[in-house]
Order: structure tokens, then sequence, then C-alpha cells
């Protein structure tokens, strides 16, 4: 087995047994593949009081108990690549918003990028394009990751769902759902130095839990062993200018941690 394969196999089996020992279902490829057990949540954790500037929208955890952690889904794709990973999402039909999407936009950039942005899911532009961010608030982001020294091409742009919901509106908790394993594996595959979690759907849905973007943004916290930093999404920022001063300052870690000057 070549090095990278056994890396990878190793990465399975970590993933495995990290997912078994939370309770989390496993989706294998493989056929007669064993299931892990059933389900469960995780421990209640302490509850948040209101947030004091709140985006005006509601909990990418809701339907969830406020300040509860649950289980991360997953997909595994033995010997994963993006290729792979976008080739087992197919012609998903697994949520709703395959009815009115025109096509999947999965994700843009450097499969081997250091830094990945995650946002919430395609508005109409991208819908059109198939590519993220490429609308109003893509236009502000590839701003924003020009100012922090890196292009468009060498870091990767991804969503919490991949299709567009009707009428630009919040994913709905199902979609989350369903769209989130392959969100993880792209995570998994890529397996950036940095991630930036933009807005609270791509902040609350990595972190499994309801905190407010407000109280989240400006803190550095993990995701699967990587860095991760919630700041504000751009769509947010564009409505409320006065908040991108926050937003920079929260780029700027971000910057220092991959070792550029801010
Ligand atoms: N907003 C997002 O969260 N993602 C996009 O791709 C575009 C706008």
């Amino acid at each position: 087995m070549s090095d990278e394969r056994t890396e990878l196999a190793l990465e399975l089996r970590r993933h495995l047994a990290w997912q078994e020992s939370d309770g989390t279902r496993v989706l294998l490829k493989e056929p007669g593949a064993q299931k892990g057990p059933a389900a469960q949540k995780g421990p209640a954790v302490q509850k948040e009081p209101a947030p004091v500037h709140p985006e005006p929208v509601p909990s990418a955890a809701e339907g969830r108990s406020r300040g509860t952690k649950v289980e991360a889904p997953s997909v595994l794709v033995p010997g994963e690549t993006l290729d792979e990973v976008r080739r087992e999402l197919g012609d998903c039909k697994r949520c709703k918003l395959c009815e009115g999407r025109k096509q999947i936009v999965f994700g843009s950039g450097n499969p081997r990028a250091e830094l990945v942005f995650v946002g919430e899911g395609p508005g109409e532009e991208e819908d059109k394009q198939g590519i993220p961010f490429v609308g109003a608030a893509g236009q502000l982001l590839t701003k924003m990751i020009e100012a922090m020294k890196f292009s468009r091409d060498t870091v990767y742009i991804c969503n919490v769902v991949k299709c567009r919901p009707p009428g630009n509106r919040n994913p709905e908790p199902d979609e989350i759902r369903a769209c989130e394993p392959f969100l993880r594996a792209q995570l998994r595959v890529i397996k950036p130095k940095v991630i930036v979690a933009l807005g609270k759907f791509a902040a609350q849905t990595l972190l499994r839990e309801d905190t407010p973007i407000t109280r989240l943004r400006g803190q550095w916290r993990q995701y699967e062993g990587i860095d991760l930093m919630p700041t504000f999404h751009p769509a947010y920022l564009l409505r409320s200018p006065d908040e991108k001063k926050k937003a920079w300052m929260d780029l700027q870690e971000v910057m220092k941690r991959l070792g550029k000057s801010a």
C-alpha cells in the first residue's frame, strides 16, 4: 500500500473509532459494511444568554434543544478525494432543496488549501453559475480574501448546503442534516490549517452548538483538530457595514495563524 493509501486507511479507521465512540451513525459506501450504534445526544452544556446584536435569522441549530450538542453525521468515502466526494453526492435528492435548484454548488478553489471558507448556501447567482460566493456577498468575500493576502485560487470555498434554498431563505435543519456529511467529507479531504466559518449557519453547524454568532465570532475554536475562526457572514456585513471592523479583526487573527503579516 502506498504511504498516501496507508494514511487514508488510518484516517478512516481513526474517524470510525471517533464516530462510534460518540454514537454517531456511520454511512459506509462499501456494500455490507457495518453501521455504528444508534445516534445519541451528547452532554448538555450551559445555556447562553440572548445575543446583544443577533443576526436577524433563526438558529441553525433550530429543532435541537438550546445549548445541546448533537451528533455529527458523516459520509465516508474510502480513499477520499474531492472528486470522489462529489461523485458520492451525485445528482443529490437527499432533501427538498433539489426541487428548486438549477445546479449543485459543491465548492471551488484549491483542494490542498491551508485555508477554507465555509458559508451558508448558494444564492441566485451561485445557483446559476455553479460556483460559491459569486454574487454580491461573494464579491465582498473575494475582497476579504485578497485583503488577507490570499486569492480565491489558493483557498477553498464551500457552503453548508450545496443547493440554493428557494428565495434565499435560511437552510432548514433537515436540509443541513442531509448536506452536512458532505461538508465534513470535504474538510476531511482538504485538511486545511484553518477554517473560517462565515456566519451562524457555518459556525453552529461545524461546532454543533447554537451559541449566537455574535458570541462565537473572534474566538478560536477547534473543528476535528483544525483551528476554526467564526466570523460574520459577508451578506450580513453588506447589511451592517459597521461590523466590518470586527470581521477584519477576526481575519487578521487568521492571517497571523497562517504566518501572513497583518
Ligand atoms: N452566501 C453563501 O453563504 N454562500 C454563497 O455561496 C453565496 C452567498
